[in-house]
């Protein structure tokens, strides 16, 4: 979490684009990639991402323990998922890899408390109550960090970074659209400063 302002959250479609958006990325300065278990090709773009230097790859919307065995298979060195399961906080143990699971209200965070964790994904950030929500939680639970992640983009992501309780946001704006390695770096650049 703490080392870039911003982690990119990735649906790869196809195999071939995994390592040109991952050199995009880390040559625009964003270096934690989260890759989404959304896709047929996602545990193989891991691979192939991870190849790619500089690169801090980990695998995203792991939903069970089984998703976690097979991402750090694959050479997921994090895990992150939508909400919080005993499930998958038992086998990110057991698989000693870190994990930034989903939280939405005070109950996910104790429960996650209760876990050992103390770094959690606001997740849906914006649809959740955006950051008047993020701040009031904040207030209770004086030290936890988050990444918020759903609704960021490049125009709201230094509002939720100037918030103390924020660590890191996640978004998917650096890759949205058709692949284009000129402005998936350019937009990696430019995000890799939000905050500085
Ligand atoms: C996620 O996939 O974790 C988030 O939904 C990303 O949200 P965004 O597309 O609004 O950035």
């Amino acid at each position: 979490m703490t080392r870039c302002p911003v982690i990119p959250v990735l649906v790869i479609p196809d195999l071939s684009l995994a390592r040109p958006i991952a050199q995009a990325l880390v040559a625009g300065g964003l270096t934690t990639l989260e890759v989404t278990l959304r896709t047929d090709c996602a545990l193989e773009a891991i691979r192939e991402m991870s190849k790619v230097e500089g690169a801090h790859v980990g695998a995203g919307t792991v939903l069970n323990g089984d998703d976690l065995a097979r991402a750090t298979e694959a050479g997921a060195q994090f895990i992150v998922s939508p909400g919080l399961t005993a499930e998958v906080a038992a086998a990110a143990q057991r698989h000693d890899v870190p994990l930034l699971p989903g939280v939405a209200n005070a109950g996910d965070i104790m429960r996650g408390l209760d876990l050992g964790l103390s770094r959690f994904k606001f997740f849906p950030a914006m649809a959740n109550g955006g950051l008047p929500a993020l701040k009031a939680l904040a207030s209770v639970f004086g030290k936890v960090k988050f990444c918020p992640t759903g609704g960021i983009s490049e125009d709201n992501a230094a509002e939720w970074l100037a918030e103390p309780a924020v660590t890191c946001v996640g978004g998917s704006w650096l890759t949205s659209g058709q692949f284009d390695a000129g402005a998936v770096e350019s937009r990696a650049h430019r995000a890799a400063q939000i905050g500085r």
